[in-house]
């Protein structure tokens, strides 16, 4: 693992696409904001990380406190349900974001990433660069004429909202009347926006209007007739299709208290600034669980859950060091964790959040909420009848919500490892069962009756992993491409396998090559696999 902040996402998005894992969606068309295509290996590498999840969540559900396995079952329900579903669940009232827009290029912000945003803008860095300002505060009577200068210039097309540029003698004067005084970085930036409240726009400097909400969801009608009875929404969350299953589950699969319900699939957001490629999308998966327990017991379940899961993401191999367990601040709760133990955020370095961390997976306490309001809403009575307590109540329900698509970008940066000694200069080294090659075959050369073993290698070993045969280029190449796809071993078929029939492995983080039987590398391979 390199060091996140040392890694370029333009490079990993780069290696993303030039090896097939992802994509940016109808990118013929110019692509459309916030929405991604996984390719070959995209697709392997997240249905590899998916199916983990559900492995050790539901087939092989974890180990609870008292050393008994947990009753988690599985659903997968509809992405459309019925409209009064969203009302219930407050979705349509409060899934909000506060939402800017700029009044000279028009683009639209979220109000509470603007700060970030303005932090990394490419405007606010050239204009400190040209000031020589850095981060702290300089001599007025110093910066007043390059400031002047580089409006003139270059803040034409970095920067053409800004005030100063747009009125550059009245700003420059405004500034000149403090001759002699010393201004720090942020007042500087206010008087060349000319706002004193709030922050400019980040893509060009223009002003912002003032936040008004807006509601994420995306809507659709079902049926002929586009009218509002007619109307609803794309799930934004996977978690709601559970609740509106919690009584079916109850009554067909014997389960008792405390007991989860599990679900992975996707979920769709109108974010209003979709950004750090698939961090945050408008399309995206979620991999959720909702643990029904008794109220009494949710503080417990809720400990459990925080550390259940933050062992998982180390189990498919993100490093210890880039995690992090935040809990929420009061402001920052959702809707239906306000009266509950919180929520605990799972938390990643990414590159573009380094040295700070970025949210992966949610652990919330949702209380009752999402069951009395449904019971409110369809008139249906949700409450568990306990037998060992004799008693009747709704229970509480802890919920880890992972991203899958996130999961899948921390997956991607976790194995982004420059290497200046190979000739791919980076390899992908990713989990060896969450690879999306698992091996490879090559014959050396194209002949002598080579590529004829390792062809029935490869038909061999495809039975029961993904591997890839490839017969032509030179091997220093394919060997390259592999490092790239993240491909943990490399099975070469060369002169001596016709004399001794042994091949050559090369193992992708060593480098190492060894020989072995050509009749015990499915033997290697389960035993290298099971190991990992
Ligand atoms: N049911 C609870 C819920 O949906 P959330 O914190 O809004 O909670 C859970 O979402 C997880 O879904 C997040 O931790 C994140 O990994 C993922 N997620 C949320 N919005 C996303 C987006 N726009 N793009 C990609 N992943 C997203």
């Amino acid at each position: 693992m390199s060091s996140q902040s040392t890694i370029s996402m333009d490079e990993l998005v780069a290696l993303c696409k030039r090896r097939g894992f992802i994509f940016p969606a109808s990118e013929i068309y110019g692509g459309l904001n916030g929405f991604w295509d996984y390719g070959p290996l995209g697709t392997e590498l997240k249905n590899n990380l998916r199916d983990r999840w559900w492995q050790d969540m539901v087939r092989c559900s974890p180990t609870g406190p008292d050393g008994e396995p947990l009753s988690i079952v599985g659903v997968d329900t509809s992405i459309i349900q019925h409209p009064k579903v969203w009302e219930a669940s407050g979705h349509v009232g409060g899934f909000n974001d506060p939402m800017q827009t700029c009044r000279h290029c028009k683009k639209l912000l979220r109000a509470d990433h603007v700060a970030d945003m303005l932090r990394e803008s490419e405007w606010r860095h050239a204009l400190l660069a040209t000031l020589d300002a850095g981060d702290d505060a300089s001599e007025v009577t110093v910066v007043a004429g390059a400031l002047r200068n580089w409006a003139q210039r270059k803040g034409k097309k970095a920067a053409p909202g800004l005030a100063l540029v747009r009125q550059v003698d009245e700003v420059t004067a405004a500034l000149e009347r403090r001759n002699g005084e010393t201004i720090a970085v942020d007042e500087l930036l206010a008087l060349a926006a000319q706002i004193t409240d709030g922050a400019p726009c980040p893509h060009c400097g223009g002003d912002l209007t003032a936040p008004r909400q807006f509601n994420l969801m995306f809507e659709t009608y079902v049926g002929a007739v586009r009218d509002d009875d007619n109307k609803t929404y794309l799930r934004p969350e996977t978690a709601q299709g559970i609740f509106l299953n919690y009584r079916n589950v109850l009554d067909t699969m014997r389960v008792k208290l405390p007991f989860g319900i599990a679900q992975i699939g996707k979920a769709f957001r109108n974010e209003v600034t979709p950004r750090n490629f698939i961090f945050r999308s408008r399309e995206f998966e979620q991999m959720e669980v909702e643990w029904f327990c008794h109220p009494d017991d949710a503080p417990k379940w809720y400990e459990f859950w925080c550390a259940q899961r933050r062992d998982w993401w180390r189990s498919v191999g993100l490093g210890d060091d880039n995690l992090l367990l935040r809990s929420h601040d009061a402001d920052e709760l959702a809707h239906y964790a306000k009266t509950g133990c919180g929520t605990f955020d799972i938390e990643y370095r990414f590159p573009f959040t380094a040295p700070g961390y970025g949210e992966l997976e949610g652990v919330a306490h949702r209380t009752s909420f999402d069951l009395e309001q449904h019971q409110e809403h369809a008139r249906t009575k949700l409450e568990y009848f306990d037998q060992q307590r004799n008693e009747r109540y709704l229970p509480h329900v802890i919920e880890p919500s992972g991203g899958l698509s996130r999961g899948v970008l921390a997956v991607l940066c976790e194995a982004y490892t420059p290497d200046p000694e190979r000739p791919s200069k980076v390899y992908m080294k990713f989990h060896p069962r969450l690879a999306p090659i698992q091996a490879a075959v090559f014959p050396l050369v194209a002949k002598d009756g080579m590529p004829e073993i390792a062809s029935k290698l490869y038909q061999q070993l495809r039975q029961r992993y993904v591997v890839q045969c490839d017969v032509k280029q030179n091997i220093g190449k394919r060997y390259a491409r592999m490092d790239e796809a993240g491909t943990p071993y490399c099975f070469t078929v060369d002169s001596e396998t016709l004399t001794d029939q042994t091949v050559t492995v090369r193992h992708r983080d060593t480098l190492q090559q060894e020989r072995i039987a050509l009749d015990a590398v499915g033997g290697f391979l389960a035993e290298q696999l099971a190991a990992s």
